[in-house]
């Protein structure tokens, strides 16, 4: 039995702690100071907001917010890859980027306050997740241009662990040293944790019985049953960490442990807000939309309302004072428009994830006959389960069923043995569209 734990073994940063009107004074006082700089300092955003006929002195509550001009990723490809700076790029100390699915990557920098800022506040995820002083934390996020990496070992560092810089991939390798190393803390993409955990199997060892207590899993979206399902499977507590490069890296928001109820927003740092993602119009705290972030320290690249495409809504605040984000279970750009129902991986995943029969690999392969869209899901069979057995077959069913009743669209299920769906050794690839090759 691993040893049950508290998450206050560090102290909590007084901020954590304001009530909330405090914190709303801190973020306006900052907002205010962001707009300007940016204004004053990055062409880009001084034409967005003369364009829109706004200046940062029409910024007299948060609300004035809703004022401003969005950012979107567009508007970093093309001022690639340096023209949004709002700092010379000699004071910027790193760069990241993201991939992205099409064309030029998108770029970030930062100055030595900016990593300052970033280690702090992924230290503080860190803490929430339940880390206590000593502890070891592998860190499997990929190192490089991606931020998973480097921004969990900052943090992890901050903290005053002792860290394990692993990076992706060689799964084999990353079993032999945690179970040399015994880390207590795992920081892993959820779909890369469950390649970590078929390893252990396939070395005839088991996750539940090493030594890791708690994984910080994050980067892509996982639904509460993929969580319940690490969790039994590793013994550990699973907590959700989010963030992205345009804003930061991880650790714009992180769950606490102790209620594992959504990412709380590191508010101090992070403004939020909700939009209508067609009308652009925010919405009330509560309501579904897009997630739209405005960075309140960020000195190299502010960022006024970035338009993340992550869909999820605004929740009061239950472990600290700062509102949480319930966890992302889909962003607009996953979205598979399916004979006319919207439809998310996260929601095939929830149900995948409750026939035994089935193991949590799986891809959602679209294909057009005629003018008709096809859903097919390709999924594993769990190990020793072939995919021709009638349970197999019978499990196959009861998903097309679920689906169709609970979602609301008709789908092919294809089973494969162990192994036969493409393992993630980062961020897990969902979808898969072939429709434009017909
Ligand atoms: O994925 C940063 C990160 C690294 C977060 C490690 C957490 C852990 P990007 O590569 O820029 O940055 O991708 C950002 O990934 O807009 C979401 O769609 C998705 N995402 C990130 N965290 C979560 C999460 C990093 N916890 C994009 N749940 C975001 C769901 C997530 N989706």
């Amino acid at each position: 039995m691993k040893p049950a734990f508290t998450s206050q073994q560090f102290p909590l940063e007084p901020i954590e702690k304001a009530s909330i009107d405090e914190l709303r004074a801190l973020q306006l006082k900052r907002l205010k100071a962001t707009l300007q700089q940016a204004y004053a300092n990055s062409p880009v955003y001084r034409a967005k907001f003369d364009a829109a006929g706004v200046h940062p002195d029409d910024c007299k509550s948060l609300a004035d917010l809703a004022k401003f001009p969005f950012t979107t990723k567009a508007d970093l490809r093309d001022s690639y890859p340096f023209g949004m700076l709002a700092k010379p790029r000699e004071q910027c100390v790193r760069i990241h980027a993201s991939s992205g699915t099409t064309g030029k990557p998108t770029v970030v920098a930062y100055t030595q306050n900016d990593i300052d800022t970033w280690a702090n506040v992924v230290a503080r995820s860190i803490r929430a997740a339940g880390a206590r002083r000593g502890d070891m934390v592998h860190v499997s996020y990929g190192y490089g241009l991606f931020t998973g990496g480097l921004g969990a070992h900052y943090g992890a560092e901050r903290l005053g662990l002792t860290v394990i810089p692993f990076g992706g991939g060689q799964t084999e390798r990353q079993v032999q040293l945690i179970q040399d190393f015994k880390p207590d803390l795992i920081m892993v993409t959820p779909s890369y944790m469950l390649a970590i955990a078929d390893e252990f199997e396939r070395l005839g060892l088991s996750a539940a019985e090493s030594s890791l207590r708690l994984g910080i899993f994050g980067a892509e979206p996982w639904t509460n049953d993929m969580r319940r399902a690490i969790e039994q499977r590793c013994g550990i507590d699973a907590v959700d960490i989010y963030g992205l490069s345009e804003v930061m890296g991880p650790g714009v928001a992180s769950e606490c442990v102790e209620t594992k109820d959504g990412p709380t927003i590191w508010e101090d740092h992070f403004y939020p807000e909700i939009i209508h993602p067609e009308t652009g119009e925010p919405v009330a705290d509560g309501e579904m939309g897009e997630l739209v972030f405005t960075s309140l320290t960020k000195e190299a690249l502010p960022i006024i309302r970035y338009r993340t495409r992550d869909l999820t809504r605004l929740l009061p605040g239950t472990a600290r004072t700062m509102r949480r984000m319930e966890k992302i279970t889909g962003r607009s750009d996953d979205m598979m428009i399916v004979r006319g129902v919207n439809v998310f991986p996260s929601q095939i995943e929830e149900y995948i994830l409750k026939r035994p029969e089935l193991a949590p690999h799986y891809q959602c392969v679209l294909t057009r006959e005629g003018p008709m869209d096809n859903l097919t899901v390709v999924v594993e069979t769990r190990p020793g389960i072939d995919p021709d057995a009638s349970a197999a077959r019978a499990a196959a069913q009861a998903l097309q069923h679920d689906v169709k009743m609970f979602v609301g669209t008709s789908i092919g299920v294809t089973l494969k043995a162990e192994g036969g769906v493409e393992r993630s050794q980062g961020k897990a690839k969902r979808v898969v569209d072939l429709r434009s090759l017909k």
